[in-house]
């Protein structure tokens, strides 16, 4: 299974989350900033995890972007999982939600629920023990992704 992990990322951590993903996804999956993303870098990949900071309350700019520049079906075939980072805050927003819906509008399945991680102050580092909660989502991402069902159980956007 060709996999893809893409992020973006201002001060490191969502990268480190998507590194542990990639790492657990194996497969010569590799963590791929969106930042000066090849043309044609999603050709013939089966799996894509999209990861952002929240950045008042929503995906940056760049990952807006590249949502925004998926046709309709570019990613039918495609299981695909979002992710974000983010503070803790009593109102925090949302990222990975809204990516992975605008990846279910292009055609992707999802097979994971939106997950978010989280940062203690705005440059980070990654909260205690969320590393390893990278490694555990990327496992059960994996499960799914090799099962045949249409959509992941209670995975419903
Ligand atoms: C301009 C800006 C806006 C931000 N807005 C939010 C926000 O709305 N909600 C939130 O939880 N975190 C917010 N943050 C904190 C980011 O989520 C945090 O910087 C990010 O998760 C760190 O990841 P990175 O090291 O990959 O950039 C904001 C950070 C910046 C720099």
């Amino acid at each position: 299974m060709s996999t893809l992990v893409l992020f973006d990322s201002n001060f490191g951590n969502t990268q480190k989350v998507a590194e542990a993903i990639a790492a657990e996804l194996g497969n010569g999956a590799t963590a791929t900033p969106l930042a000066g993303l090849a043309k044609g870098a999603l050709e013939g990949v089966d799996l894509l995890v999209v990861g952002s900071p929240i950045n008042a309350w929503k995906p940056t700019p760049r990952t807006q972007e590249f949502l925004d520049g998926l046709g309709a079906d570019t990613l039918r075939g495609v299981h695909a999982a979002a992710f974000d980072t983010r503070v803790r805050l009593f109102i925090h927003g949302d990222a990975a939600g809204k990516i992975s819906h605008a990846l279910g509008k292009a055609g992707a399945r999802i097979v994971a629920r939106p997950r978010g991680f989280i940062v203690e102050g705005r440059e980070g580092p990654l909260a205690a023990g969320e590393v390893e909660g990278a490694t555990a989502w990327a496992r059960a991402i994996a499960v799914a992704a090799r099962g045949a069902g249409p959509r992941a159980p209670g995975v419903t956007d």
